[in-house]
């Protein structure tokens, strides 16, 4: 199975240059609670902007380098994003796509469910997730936390066949 998983404002903010637009600590332990122990799919770029790493997690870093040796914390590089979807997806257990952009963007058509943090606010920035049909997918599961909402989407049909 295929998540997307990301955080956005109100207009779809999900960055600002090569940083998160907000510090919101309760979305933070949200993502840290869905992602602990699981495999977790994240562009070279974000994982390097990151200002930690993520213990606990199985980090698969996304980048076109095959002898990629940057940040420590990872477990394993992935060259072939079509690959990694294409070995994961019959999967149950779910390979969660953590961003940035250009992950998102290309992973979206394959992805079996977004799981979307939702802030009420609008935030300075300058990368936004990826423009989706909203009627692809349906509503599974929606909780109000105090300062997000979390929404896990489902989609409707089959993703785009590799
Ligand atoms: N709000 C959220 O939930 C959230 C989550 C994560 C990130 N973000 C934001 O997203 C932004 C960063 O996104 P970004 O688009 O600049 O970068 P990114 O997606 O994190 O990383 C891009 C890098 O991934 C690798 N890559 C991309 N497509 C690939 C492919 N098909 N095959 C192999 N490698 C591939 C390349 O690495 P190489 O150059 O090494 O080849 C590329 O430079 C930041 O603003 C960050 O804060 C937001």
């Amino acid at each position: 199975m295929i998540v997307l998983m990301a955080a956005l404002d109100a207009h779809g903010l999900i960055g600002n240059h090569d940083k998160m637009p907000w510090h919101v600590p309760e979305e933070l332990a949200f993502f840290k609670l869905k992602t602990l122990h699981q495999h977790v799919l994240i562009g070279r770029e974000t994982w390097e902007a990151m200002e930690s790493t993520l213990p606990q997690r199985h980090v698969h870093v996304l980048t076109r380098n095959p002898d990629y040796a940057g940040k420590p914390g990872y477990e394993y590089i992935e060259t072939s994003l079509q690959k990694v979807i294409f070995n994961w997806k019959p999967q149950a257990q779910p390979l969660l796509i953590c961003g940035g952009a250009q992950t998102y963007e290309q992973s979206l058509p394959y992805a079996d469910e977004l799981w979307l943090s939702l802030l009420p606010d609008t935030y300075e920035g300058t990368v936004f997730f990826p423009k989706f049909d909203e009627k692809d997918f349906m509503v599974k599961e929606q909780i109000r936390y105090t300062k997000f909402q979390f929404f896990r989407l489902l989609r409707k049909k089959k993703g785009a066949s590799l």
